[in-house]
Formats: C-alpha cells, structure tokens, sequence
C-alpha cells in the first residue's frame, strides 16, 4: 500500500528538529512575556516565531493543507477541524516552563485527515527526545518502540495531571477535589511536566500510569495523544466515554482498570454529562 502520509510525517520531523533548535537559542536570551486570555496564561515572541516557522515551511510543501495553530487562533484564526489534511501546531507546549526555564517543553505536530489523527510528532526538545507515531505503525522516542505501563492497580501508579491557566476559584476547587481523592487512594504519587504533549509521551513511555487534564486545547494533544494509543494506551473523556480532541478534557492511560478508577474519582466532582456514558463497572 503506497504510504501517502509518510513525506507529511518527515517534514514534521525536520521541521520539529529545527523549531526546537530555535527554542533552545531562545531559552536564556531576554524575553518579553506577554499574557492571553488572563495574568498566567502567557506567549513570547518565540511562540509566535516558532509557529509561523512551522506554517511557512509546511505551506511551502504541501499548499492544500490546513492549519490549525494555537498562535494563529490567539490572533483571531478559527479553530475548526474539518475532513481536510490538516496540521494541528502547538508551537511551544510548556511554555510557562520555557519562561522558567523549566526543562519540559515541547513542539508539538499533530496530522489529522477525515479528523483522524494520522501521525503525531512531539519534540522534547530541551532533552532532546523526539516522540512519534503513525497511526497503525507503533510510537517511538528517539526510533526505540514505546509501550505504556501494564500496572492494573491503581495503588502502584503514578498520575500526571496540570493545574492549566484557569484560575476561576470553581475550577480550582474541583482540580483540588479530583487531586485528593485520587491521591488519597492511595496512590505512589502525582506528576505534571508542565506540558500536555510530554505528560502524554511520559504514558506512552510507561513512566506514569496515566494522564488527565480539563481545559486542554486540540493543539495540545492530537499529537500526543495519538503518541499513547501507538504505545498500546487509551484515551477516554474524564467522564468516561469517548474522547473528543476538540473537547479541552482528556483521560490517557495504560488500560481500561486504571482509567475506570481514575474517572470514578473525577465523576465525584463532575456529574457526568448525558452524552457520555460510564464505562462498564
Ligand atoms: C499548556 C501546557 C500545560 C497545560 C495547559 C496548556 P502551553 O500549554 O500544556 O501543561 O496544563 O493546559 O495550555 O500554553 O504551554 O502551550
Ligand atoms: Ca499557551
Ligand atoms: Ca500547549
Ligand atoms: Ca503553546
């Protein structure tokens, strides 16, 4: 069968290469952080670079192909996913991290087509690992195959989760409730990389047992996420049911036990919504 995505997926690859090389330049230079939709929800210049880097350079090969960018939305671009090829671009993911200098942070390139993810690519790229997938071809970090956790016991695991940049008093609350109930399992501990992208790659590599976020952006993880279901992980929405990348809510574990615990836990705060069913108990 001719692999009509695989020049797609190597310029993803390059072009990931060369946008990390720009953030690394970037990392210790001044810079002039700037905030979006509140105080800590914050862009650079390097962002914004990165970003038109990635588009210009994909526009240039593939002139057909749609973009959806988190910097291109902040400017006023629609966020629509739609059956056409289209690279989803997170330019800089971490970048509280980055203006930090936090060592996690990430570009991520996600590929969907009839909004099936078909390849993703993340680019850790101040450890300079890079993570991919095809759909159907297995993930890789620096070409070795990645597999999730086979932990079943909720008890022996490690789960990543993020705060966000919402910081209405409601959404922290049920963040704080989720947490420690999770925690209070117990379970050996939490985790956050400050990245959507590289939490899903740590599932994927098997290092945490699973990942979970509400108010997440497409942009975040069709990458990623594609990255967990190629290690043999599954995604879920945090109610139980089937993900929508477009919903800004994603569970990503190493199997149907742990996320079912997990997603009991999460329902306690959140009712679950009509549409999404439970998974069976
Ligand atoms: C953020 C990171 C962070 C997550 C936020 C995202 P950004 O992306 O992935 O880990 O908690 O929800 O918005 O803004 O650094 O690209
Ligand atoms: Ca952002
Ligand atoms: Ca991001
Ligand atoms: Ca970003």
């Amino acid at each position: 069968m001719v692999d009509i995505w695989q020049n797609a997926m190597d310029h993803a690859v390059t072009i990931a290469r060369r946008a990390g090389e720009v953030v690394r330049e970037a990392l210790h230079e001044d810079r002039k952080v700037m905030t979006k939709s509140s105080s800590v929800d914050l862009v650079t210049q390097t962002d914004q670079k990165v970003e038109q880097l990635i588009i210009q350079s994909v526009k240039e090969k593939f002139p057909t192909h749609r973009f959806i960018g988190e910097e291109s939305v902040a400017a006023g671009e629609v966020c629509e996913l739609t059956d056409s090829p289209t690279w989803i671009i997170d330019p800089i993911d971490g970048t509280t991290n980055f203006v930090h200098t936090f060592p996690f942070v990430a570009v991520s390139i996600g590929f969907s087509v009839n909004k099936q993810s078909e390849f993703g690519v993340v680019y850790s790229c101040l450890e300079d690992k890079m993570f991919t997938a095809r759909r159907g071809r297995g993930a890789f970090c620096n070409d070795q195959p990645l597999s999730v956790s086979d932990q079943e016991d909720i008890k022996q695991s490690v789960i990543a989760t993020e705060f966000g940049s919402s910081r209405d008093p409601e959404a922290v609350n049920n963040i704080f409730t989720s947490l420690r109930n999770i925690v209070s399992l117990p379970i050996h501990g939490v985790r956050g990389a400050g990245s959507a992208a590289i939490n899903l790659c740590l599932v994927a590599s098997g290092c945490v047992e699973a990942y979970y976020e509400i108010g997440i952006h497409v942009w975040d993880i069709a990458a990623g996420s594609l990255i967990v279901t190629e290690a043999g992980g599954i995604l879920l929405d945090v109610e139980g049911g089937p993900v929508d990348l477009m919903s800004r809510r994603i569970l990503a574990a190493n199997n149907t036990t742990i996320a079912d615990r997990l997603i009991r836990e999460i329902q306690s705060f959140s009712p679950p919504r009509d549409d999404a069913p439970l998974l069976p108990q």
